[in-house]
Order: structure tokens, then sequence, then C-alpha cells
């Protein structure tokens, strides 16, 4: 039986569904990826399919295409099509903002926003965030693990103490990645870029070695997203260009805004149900000044849309709240560097490469 033949609704969620299910049956890898091929070609195909659902589909057609072999090309599909499934939450979702990684933002502040990036000075800071299990993902310099809370969640931790104490940007202060990463979720909320909420805060950790004796330490604990890497994906920015067009303007109007010294494909994932920027701990350096080469969606002219230049409006009249907010975590001459960069896009109506030769 072929994907099209088993719909019975034609929804986009089933006809992926439907796809995934049928490549689950498989008894081959080639089998499983000619039948997620064909899910793919129905869901673009399909009058009713969103932007981002036809842009998915091609991203899973043209990087199945890309695989060296057929396991490899079913896996790349299989993430993209559970990608298409489920959908990214809505930012306005107020149950998904406000239940992040167990904790009430809305409590006792007057918007989500400030609770999360006011953490450390508010009354959560002392709140039972414990660490119950960490193994550590990424081959990075720092150090970045993936845990379970106490709580039971899972999310991602980058502790202050396993950041390089040497500078690793000209511009950048060392040891200051894990308020960088609190602020540019931040800014993600503030333009509606959907990036993993990060918060910048003190865990305690149970130590087995010293019978739960429980340790404290300060960084960032951030959302956990489940999905794979564009470099393992073998996604190209240059793809999401072409199939996913507002993506890569949302993404890089948010490089463009938080001065991302650190995009590259490892940096950037496809799962729950999107484009996923992370890893922001080299973003808001001190001088707009040129320091690595790793800019995947801000190294080339884009004109900006009339809906990114509202965004930049928006965040250039809140100004004063906003840089009271960033300035105890990153500093003013950082957060002077970023209005640099928001002045420079209101004027030119472009994204273009934002930092000073
Ligand atoms: N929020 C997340 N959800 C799921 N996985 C993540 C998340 N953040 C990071 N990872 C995974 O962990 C890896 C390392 O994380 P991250 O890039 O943030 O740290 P890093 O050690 O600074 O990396 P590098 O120095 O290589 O850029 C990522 O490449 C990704 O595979
Ligand atoms: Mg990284």
């Amino acid at each position: 039986m072929t994907v099209l033949s088993s719909i019975t609704q034609n929804k986009i969620s089933d006809i992926a569904k439907s796809a995934y299910d049928q490549a689950k049956k498989s008894s081959t890898y080639r089998e499983a990826r000619s039948r997620l091929r064909e899910g793919f070609e129905a869901v673009r195909d399909n009058s009713e399919a969103t932007e981002r659902e036809k842009g998915l589909a091609n991203l899973g057609l043209v990087c199945g295409h890309r695989a060296s072999s057929d396991q490899i090309a079913a896996h790349i599909r299989y993430r993209m099509i559970k990608t298409i499934i489920s959908p990214p939450p809505s930012l306005s979702d107020q149950p998904h903002l406000s239940s992040y990684l167990g904790l009430d933002l809305r409590q006792g502040c007057r918007t989500p926003l400030q609770t999360r990036i006011g953490m450390e000075v508010n009354p959560y800071s002392n709140s039972d965030l414990t660490i119950a299990h960490k193994e550590r993902i990424g081959d990075g310099v720092c150090h970045t693990y993936k845990v379970t809370l106490e709580s039971g969640e899972t999310a991602v931790w980058k502790p202050v103490k396993g950041e390089p104490a040497d500078r690793k940007r000209k511009y950048i202060p060392p040891k200051t990645g894990a308020e960088r990463e609190a602020a540019a979720s931040y800014i993600a909320d503030w333009i509606g870029c959907w990036a993993p909420k990060a918060v910048y805060v003190t865990v305690k950790e149970k130590n087995s070695f010293l019978h739960w004796k429980k340790s404290q330490e300060k960084g960032a604990l951030i959302q956990w997203i489940d999905g794979e890497t564009a470099s393992e994906l073998k996604v190209e920015p240059s793809d999401i260009r072409q199939y996913l067009p507002q993506k890569y303007e949302e993404l890089s109007l948010f490089d463009h805004i938080i001065g991302n010294t650190d995009r590259h494909k490892g940096n950037w994932m496809i799962g729950n149900g999107d484009v996923i920027p992370i890893d922001h701990g080299y973003a808001f350096p001190e001088e707009n000044l040129k320091q690595s080469k790793n800019y995947n969606f801000a190294d080339e002219t884009l004109p900006l849309s009339e809906k990114s230049k509202l965004k930049l409006q928006n965040l250039m009249d809140h100004k004063t709240e906003i840089s009271q907010t960033l300035i105890p975590f990153i500093g003013d001459k950082a957060v002077h560097a970023m209005w640099e960069r928001v002045a420079k896009m209101l004027e030119t109506g472009a994204a273009s490469p934002w930092w000073h030769t």
C-alpha cells in the first residue's frame, strides 16, 4: 500500500503521520527512505500545506538525497517528518511560557520575560532547582550537559565553571556565556523567534560521591529541544533560505540583534516542530567588530520585511525597559552595541553583516 492510498483525511499532519507509520513498518532502510519520500511529496504538493510544512518536506527530500547511505537518509527523513507532525509551540501560548522548566513565570512580575531574566535576583533564585542526573553532551570547549531535574524534567545545563577562562572572542568577556544565553532567550521572546528558553540560575546538584550532599553552582538552564543539529541532518543555511525564507529572515534578524558570533551548523537544530537556534554564549559583543567565521545567517545582506521592521521598532520603543533588564547581565557596553546594530537595520531596512571592518 502506498502512502497516498492510505490517507483518509486530507490533513497535512495525517499525511505525514501516515508516511511515518509506514516507514516504521518497513523491513529495510531503503524502503523506509522511499515511504518517507512519498510522504514528503504528498505534503509538498498539497495545496493546504503551510510554508513551514512544505519547507520541511523539501528539506527532507533534499537532505535525504545527500545522505551517504539508506540508513542515514531514512534517519534524516524520520527527523524531518517528525518535525512536520509536531507543530511548534505558539509563543503567545501562556501555559507553554509559564510551565517551561516547571516555573511559573507569571508570578509576581510584570511580564514573563522579565521574570525569566530576573531570576538571579528574584525569589526563584532560591527555589528548589536540583539536578538529579547529568550527562555530558557536545564536544565544544564549554561543558554542556543534558540533565534531569529532581522534578523529572529534562533540560540543558551549562555551568559557568565549565566555561573556558581564556577569552575565546575578542569582544566578549570570558565566563559570561550563561548570562548571554539568558539574554538571547529574552530577546528571542521580544521578536517572537522560537528559541529554547534559557534562565540564569543557581542550581543544587546531588553529588553521589558526597552522599547526597548538595552542591550549588551558577549557570544557564535551557529548555531541551527534541531534535538534531543542521550538521547532523546535512542541512545548509542556503536550504533554509530557499525552502523556509521566512524562517531564514527570522534567524537572520535574531542573530543580527544579538550580534551572534557562533552560528555554525552545530548551533541550530531541526526539532520540536521547527528550525531552532541554540548556543548563544558567544553573542552580545561589546564592540561591533568581526571576530569569528561563524555567521550562518548573517553574512550577506537581506532586505527586511515590514514585519521584521516592526519588530525592530518595537524593540526600539522599549529601549529603556530592555536596557534596564539586560545591563545587569551583560553590561552596558554590550547593550549599547546591540542598539547600534538595531539602529543600523532600522536605518537601512536590511540585515547586512553587522560588524565594522
Ligand atoms: N537546548 C538543547 N536541546 C537539545 N540539545 C541541545 C540543546 N543545546 C545544545 N544541545 C546539544 O548539545 C550540543 C552542545 O551544546 P552547545 O552548542 O550549546 O554547547 P557548546 O559546548 O558551547 O558547543 P560548541 O562550542 O561546539 O559550539 C549541541 O550541538 C546540541 O547537539
Ligand atoms: Mg555549540
